[in-house]
């Protein structure tokens, strides 16, 4: 006799007790979301439920679960959908907003920009801004100067990908900049509050800063355009089959889809204005995070020096990407960094259909909070979990401690798996080399442990340093 199997509902999920009408909201604090996400994921286990207001949403930190969700993109699962809305409606819906058979041209064509060719080509460019980051560092070395170090890895890495985007210096390291940077910032604030508002309120009413990010944004997608204009007309002189793509954007103009065509106007533009904000404080973050745990760590500071003088011999930043291949320790730093610190540690999703989620029935459209951190952090994935131990990433590392990769995925899992990896990857190496062959890094004395700030990204709040010449 076949049974029908009987499924809980949303309601007889467990989770943390609410009050009339506000339900959890009081209780959650937007730039601590993520360490109040995983400590409800130790009460209440891998899938539990609570209420933003009238807004139940799913909160799952189980890792077979969530690469369940992750993989079965973009036909069972999407990103929370007010992200594609509020993108769209700001005509600025790139590969992190888009979905469905939108997303899929867009990401066909999109990776052709991150294959390996392109991003050998793009190493000189790396160079140059490394050097440039070297010259800024020189300048405050051996002096009582205290830096937080964030802020430069920001300017490093916006100079970095608006090259890589579109072709664009703009030298934020050296200069002051044209004022692109303040207008792009003043974005994704905005964005986050509307993506998450409980209604359109925009539509009736804009906050000052709203006005502004608007006036921003058409600053921004000027800019833009006047840069689509003259790669097209570059591209069409040199009508030669076999041009190159020297970055993102000539990636994008000469390549077609399967369905042989080009991606719009429009979608050029929201995939610029894209990769400008997934490539920048995202490494920038995740670099600030490696400086601090090394800073905490001498000894490993010191492994990395040992390597990166062996690697690199007399040069003080890395020639090629052989020498960026031997950094194998710089590496392991980067992904026990990623693991303890990841920049993503929770996901917005939602399911396009009815699904069903470790025995319980969630409705289509339900919100789900996938708290991928979570299990990275668990002994039953890793030995030592809360420890900095970047040897567990070496091939030689001893056998018998528990290493679940699956159980750790910083840069996301499936189809939407991030593109930019190997980029982050490369800044990361090729900086860290530089840092570690020319200084030795310090904690500044501060009053305060550096804190967690969970904006959209999860960033230090301040690393203060101070740099040695070696
Ligand atoms: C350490 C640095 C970085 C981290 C930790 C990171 C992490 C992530 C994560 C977690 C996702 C979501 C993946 C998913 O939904 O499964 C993502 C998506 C994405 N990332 Fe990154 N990222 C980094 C650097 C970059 C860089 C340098 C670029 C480009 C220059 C980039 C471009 C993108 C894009 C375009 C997407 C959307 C992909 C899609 O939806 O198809 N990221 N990233």
């Amino acid at each position: 006799m076949i049974t029908e199997k009987r499924l809980n509902s949303l309601a007889q999920l467990s989770g943390p007790k609410g009050v009339p009408i506000l339900g959890n909201l009081l209780q959650v604090d937007v730039q601590k979301l993520h360490t109040i996400m995983e400590e409800w994921s130790a009460i209440y286990g891998s899938i539990y439920k609570f209420k933003l207001a009238n807004r139940t949403v799913v909160a799952i930190s189980d890792p077979v679960l969530i690469q369940n969700i992750l993989r079965d993109r973009p036909k069972t699962y999407r990103r929370f959908s007010s992200i594609e809305r509020v993108g769209a409606e700001l005509g600025s819906n790139g590969l992190v907003a888009a979905e469905g058979k939108q997303w899929q041209h867009q990401r066909q064509i999109t990776m052709q920009a991150f294959k390996t060719k392109q991003l050998q080509s793009f190493f000189p460019v790396m160079r140059n801004i490394t050097e440039r980051l070297k010259n800024c560092w020189d300048k405050i070395a051996d002096t009582e100067q205290a830096i937080d170090i964030k802020e430069d890895w920001v300017k490093y890495t916006v100079d970095l990908t608006t090259n890589f985007a579109f072709g664009y210096d703009i030298n934020l390291l050296e200069q002051e900049g044209d004022g692109f940077q303040i207008h792009l910032q003043r974005f994704l604030p905005v964005y986050n509050r509307r993506a998450n508002a409980p209604f359109p309120y925009w539509h009736f009413i804009k906050l000052p800063d709203e006005r502004r990010m608007e006036k921003s944004l058409d600053i921004i997608k000027e800019k833009i355009n006047l840069f689509v204009q003259q790669t097209r007309k570059k591209l069409e002189q040199q009508s030669d089959n076999t041009i190159e793509a020297a970055n993102f954007l000539e990636a994008l103009l000469l390549t077609k889809g399967e369905n042989g065509q080009y991606l719009t106007d429009a979608e050029i533009q929201g995939n610029i204005i894209t990769i400008l904000l997934a490539g920048e404080d995202t490494t920038a973050y995740t670099l600030a995070w490696l400086v601090h745990l090394m800073a905490e760590h001498p000894e490993i500071q010191h492994k990395m020096q040992v390597e990166v003088d062996t690697v690199l011999g007399a040069d003080s930043i890395p020639q090629d990407l052989s020498a960026i291949e031997k950094l194998n320790y710089i590496e392991a730093v980067a992904h026990e960094t990623l693991r303890l610190k990841s920049v993503a540690p929770l996901f917005f999703m939602e399911p396009n259909e009815d699904v069903e989620l470790a025995g319980t029935n969630i409705p289509k459209g339900t919100f789900l909070m996938l708290v991928t951190r979570y299990a990275a952090l668990q002994k039953e994935n890793f030995s030592d979990p809360l420890e900095f131990k970047p040897e567990r990433w070496l091939e030689s590392a001893a056998t018998g401690c528990v290493h679940n990769r699956n159980a750790n995925i910083p840069f996301g899992a499936g189809p939407r798996f991030c593109p930019g990896r190997n980029l982050a990857l490369l800044e990361i190496k090729i900086a860290m080399a530089m840092l570690c062959k020319n200084f030795s890094i310090t904690r500044a004395e501060t009053e305060q442990p550096v804190q967690e700030v969970f904006s959209f990204t999860m960033m230090p709040d301040k690393v203060m340093v101070k740099f040695e010449t070696r």
